[in-house]
């Protein structure tokens, strides 16, 4: 590759792994890591001065929980003072009337609330946590009362995926310029519950009708958008718009990598942003140039018309599923390994099995924090 490779569109800015919540599909990885370790406020500005520099247009702010951070209205406002766009991923719990007025005054731009399902009981089973489903609407009226756009994330799956059209109505109710229907993505957290959260095809189907005519319903007054589980796909999705094409995640400690689940890949030493700058990271570090583009594919993606399309799929899930990062995403009904992804479905029984929970010792510096499980 010569020349300068266009900067980043996104950076992902895991400010930490504290959660109260404890969501059995939570995309962070199996090994969480611990607070003593997370970057400090003047690490994470100067990280997003470098940003700013580079040509990154919008910041991410997730975790775990990103409110969990006291500092987070100070890491706003430097971000928006150097012309980022600030978006906040949050489950809301700790979003209470201070922290609104505060993020407000610092200039967030949007923020994307996460709720588990529509039934209060089944919503705080899931997440781990009594009273949160409770918080969370409470977190939404809050949003919309600041006038800010509001998008309601709502993570679907074979213990809540009966109530899609409930979730589209609350979401139409509380305003909501935007929902997503999202199924769970596999890995982390949720490949190891994935029996207990993968649906049936007829379940899928029935969803997908469901989202297409609330589409239709609602044109020009709620854009949904839809995430489908790769186990029944006959093509990959474009993961992260391509490994190292459009975003930089960084990790709570400084990490520096394409996604958020690349630290599974074996045999990768990922930079760290404490000694190392973005933009280096991003135009010469081997592990962001490893899959870049299209000179690593194996056939059938090396000579196939999709591959500047879906970049051949997702690493991570190639590697999961096959223990070869390099190979075609077995989502693809093309690649050698398809047949896994029906023996994944096959294996996921007639009921599903408890959920693994997520679970980390430290809780949130911001509130007390309450397990159900
Ligand atoms: Fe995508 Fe590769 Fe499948 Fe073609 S063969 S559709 S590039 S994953
Ligand atoms: Fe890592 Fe898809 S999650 S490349």
């Amino acid at each position: 590759m010569t020349g300068l490779f266009p900067p980043p569109m996104g950076l992902i800015v895991e400010l930490t792994h504290r959660c109260p919540l404890q969501c059995p599909y939570c995309s962070n990885p199996l090994e969480l890591e611990r607070p003593a370790s997370e970057l400090d406020t003047s690490a994470w500005m100067r990280v997003f001065d470098q940003a700013a520099e580079l040509g990154v247009l919008q910041l991410h702010f997730t975790g775990g929980e990103p409110t969990a951070r006291r500092d987070l209205p100070d890491l706003v406002r430097h971000a928006s003072a150097r012309g980022l766009y600030t978006n906040i991923i949050t489950s809301g719990v700790l979003l209470d009337e201070p922290l609104m007025a505060a993020l407000m005054a610092a200039g967030i731009d949007h923020i994307q609330l996460s709720l588990q399902d529509i039934e209060p009981e089944n919503a705080d089973r899931i997440g781990g946590y009594r009273g949160a489903h409770a918080k969370k609407l409470a977190a939404a009226q809050r949003i919309r009362d600041a006038g800010l756009p509001l998008t309601l994330n709502f993570v679907v799956h074979r213990q809540n995926i009966q109530n899609v059209a409930r979730m589209i109505d609350i979401a139409e109710k509380l305003g909501a310029e935007r929902s997503e229907i999202a199924h769970v993505q596999y890995y982390g957290w949720g490949l190891k519950n994935r029996a207990a959260l993968l649906p049936s095809r007829a379940e899928l189907d029935a969803t997908t009708a469901t989202v297409e005519a609330a589409r239709a319903r609602l044109k020009g007054r709620m854009v949904i958008d839809y995430v489908v589980p790769d186990y029944y796909a006959s093509r990959p999705k474009s993961c992260m718009g391509g490994w190292a094409q459009r975003f930089i995640n960084i990790s709570p400690s400084g990490k520096a990598m394409p996604c958020h689940a690349a630290e599974t890949l074996p045999g990768f030493t990922f930079p760290s942003v404490r000694d190392t700058p973005l933009a280096a990271i991003w135009q010469s570090d081997p592990a962001f140039l490893r899959f870049r583009g299209t000179d690593w594919m194996p056939e059938p993606c090396a000579s196939c018309e999709r591959r500047e399309i879906d970049w051949g799929g997702c690493r991570c899930q190639a590697f999961a599923l096959t223990g070869d990062a390099g190979r075609t995403d077995p989502a693809c009904a093309l690649a050698p390994d398809h047949a896994v992804m029906a023996e994944a479905v096959a294996e996921r029984g007639i009921a599903p099995p408890p959920f693994i929970y997520r679970r980390i010792n430290a809780g949130s510096e911001r509130a007390p924090v309450e397990a159900v499980v």
